[in-house]
């Protein structure tokens, strides 16, 4: 049985719990993708807040692959300052932490980048910005991106990278029969549409070397029409950790899924938490390393009784990390209330306005007790 506050590892990465911060976009970064004091600060009161383990939100490996406002940078190697700082302060407060790789494609904010837009296959679109199918060379300009993306995390001190290949993004849509229509080796059949991440895969191995800790973030099943089913996630799933991938986090939905998005709202029953729970299992039949189940996690007796059964490895959570930065520390001093976040994602709109992300739902709470919790940064 796995014991939730006990250590563990993921490949060569020691962790001292089996809870997970999963990947959440601060918008705490400069205009130059480099964080501002406040994302250190949010960094510093995850570590100190007791999680295992802290995945940065999303970071775009290259200039036209960038999807928000604010978001960090990984692309270029004079981010290397920026993205040091980060893994010094996290070390310093006693945590690990892991940068997440990102490309946007189709999603990508070209507003913002002020580039074509890097597409699997043209897309019909409401948004004029131009559109790029991703020809040969472009795909050996991606694989250089990723590879070189992942050197620079393991020089700047990250524990290890996350490649970002859910929710409607790049990677995920080379997957997504709703985005990919290629008649190349990189579409048709999951071998051919999951042949990119492979690919990349094995690009960062040859990079960072066999032990660095190499985790990807897929989606179960993407929640739209023709999109990825969970066995084509399952075959999917498989081929890549035969191509050395350390630990799969399990996650679905995409951001035009609608109500089934990869951050649903009203989960206040146990019987919601742990959305991905079903699909949990089905890829647990198909894979041996570690698996990470994000998704609705809320309550310490929900997340406990996933590791005891194994369907899980590992518990990941996004939104209530955002409300309690110290949460699995209440939880493992035996404060085992539920998490206090209402899942009403009130959180991403003060991060498109340059403030970051915060509990939009506890501020408010606080300012009509009289509480002033938070001065603008
Ligand atoms: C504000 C916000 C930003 C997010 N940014 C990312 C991201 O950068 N990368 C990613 O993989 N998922 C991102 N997510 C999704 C979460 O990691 C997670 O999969 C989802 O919210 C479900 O988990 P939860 O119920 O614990 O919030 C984000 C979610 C939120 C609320």
């Amino acid at each position: 049985m796995k014991e939730v506050f006990s250590v563990s590892a993921i490949g060569s990465l020691e962790l001292k719990n089996r809870f997970v911060r999963s990947a959440t976009w601060e918008g705490m970064a400069d205009e130059a993708g480099r964080p501002r004091p406040q994302y250190l600060e949010t960094m510093i009161a995850l570590a100190r807040g007791g999680v295992g383990l802290i995945i940065t939100g999303h970071a775009f490996v290259s200039p036209e692959g960038q999807a928000t406002p604010w978001q960090l940078a990984i692309d270029r190697d004079d981010c290397r300052e920026g993205l040091q700082e980060i893994t010094a302060a996290v070390h310093a407060a006693g945590g690990k932490i892991v940068v997440q790789l990102a490309h946007a494609g189709f999603f990508a904010a070209a507003g913002i980048t002020g580039r074509d837009r890097l597409v699997v296959s043209p897309q019909e679109s409401q948004d004029p910005s131009p559109q790029k199918e991703i020809d040969k060379q472009g795909l050996q300009e991606l694989l250089g991106a990723y590879a070189a993306a992942a050197g620079r995390a393991r020089k700047a001190g990250f524990d290890g990278v996350q490649v970002h290949m859910a929710h409607g993004y790049l990677l995920s849509q080379f997957l997504s029969p709703a985005f990919n229509r290629r008649r190349d080796g990189y579409g048709g059949d999951i071998h051919n549409r999951s042949r990119i991440h492979r690919e990349i895969c094995g690009a960062i191995r040859d990079t960072v070397g066999k032990d660095y800790p190499l985790l990807i973030k897929l989606n179960a099943q993407d929640f739209i029409e023709n999109g990825l089913t969970v066995p084509e996630a399952a075959a999917a799933a498989r081929l890549m950790v035969d191509a050395g991938v350390d630990a799969v986090e399990l996650s679905g939905g995409t951001i035009i899924s609608g109500r089934l998005s990869p951050s649903r709202t009203k989960i206040n029953a146990p019987e919601k938490e742990a959305y991905f729970r079903e699909e949990a299992r089905w890829l647990r039949e198909n894979v041996q390393v570690p698996l990470l189940l994000v998704g609705g996690n809320r309550s310490y007796e929900v997340a406990a009784g996933l590791l005891a059964e194994g369907a899980a490895d590992y518990i990941s959570l996004s939104r209530p990390l955002i409300r309690e930065a110290d949460l699995i520390r209440r939880w493992e001093e035996g404060d085992r209330r539920p998490a206090a976040c209402v899942s009403d994602n009130l959180c991403f709109a003060p991060a498109f306005e340059g403030r970051g992300i915060y509990c939009v739902t506890a501020e408010r709470k606080a300012a009509r007790s009289g509480k002033i919790v938070r001065e603008e940064p």
